[in-house]
């Protein structure tokens, strides 16, 4: 099932997260729709808020970057339960979207390395290190988890500049290419 993406202004991308078990009703099929949602709205990354649901999951597939950077390959990933325990010290800038701020990118300054604990699709316990890209896809997933979105980065200047988009968005007054609710 294909969930409609759940647009800036609406509560549940505000609100905080409740970890899951593995009794978590049709965890499976839940994990299958989300990647499913993402794929048909091209995107990358995809967090459980964002499908209206305020658990502690998001999935995240890079292949589409493979044929660039092979670092990507099979880069397919669910991470329940997350805790991101360190940051890097360094910092770096990229350009970011979200399938919940359509037709926005703006450049978000991360740490270029974290350290996260999570569980997989079976439940099993990993302690990962990553970096760069990937460290960052990872980042603006959390955020979701913690009711956070990436223009909460971005300085006040370069929100101001958007706030016309930002308050379409609100007004549920956007088009766009996949289905989509929003709060009006
Ligand atoms: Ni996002």
């Amino acid at each position: 099932m294909i969930y409609p993406i759940v647009v800036y202004g609406c509560p549940v991308l505000r609100e905080q997260t409740q970890n899951i078990d593995a009794n978590y009703p049709n965890l499976n099929q839940l994990i299958d729709d989300m990647f499913a949602t993402m794929y048909n709205a091209e995107g990358i990354g995809l967090a459980a808020p964002q499908i209206g649901l305020s658990i502690r999951m998001f999935v995240i597939d890079l292949e589409v970057l493979a044929e660039d950077d092979p670092q990507f390959k099979g880069f397919k990933k669910v991470f329940i339960n997350p805790q991101i325990v360190e940051y890097g010290d360094q910092m770096e800038s990229c350009d970011e979207g979200c399938l919940s701020l359509p037709g926005i990118s703006e450049s978000v300054k991360r740490p270029s390395k974290i350290r996260i604990q999570y569980l997989d699709e079976k439940m099993e316990p990993h302690d990962e290190v990553y970096e760069n890209y990937k460290a960052r896809v990872i980042q603006h997933e959390y955020d979701h988890l913690e009711g956070k979105v990436f223009v909460d980065h971005i300085s006040p200047i370069r929100r101001q500049m958007n706030r016309g988009k930002l308050t379409s968005m609100v007004n549920g007054k956007i088009r766009c290419r996949y289905r989509i609710k929003t709060v009006k």
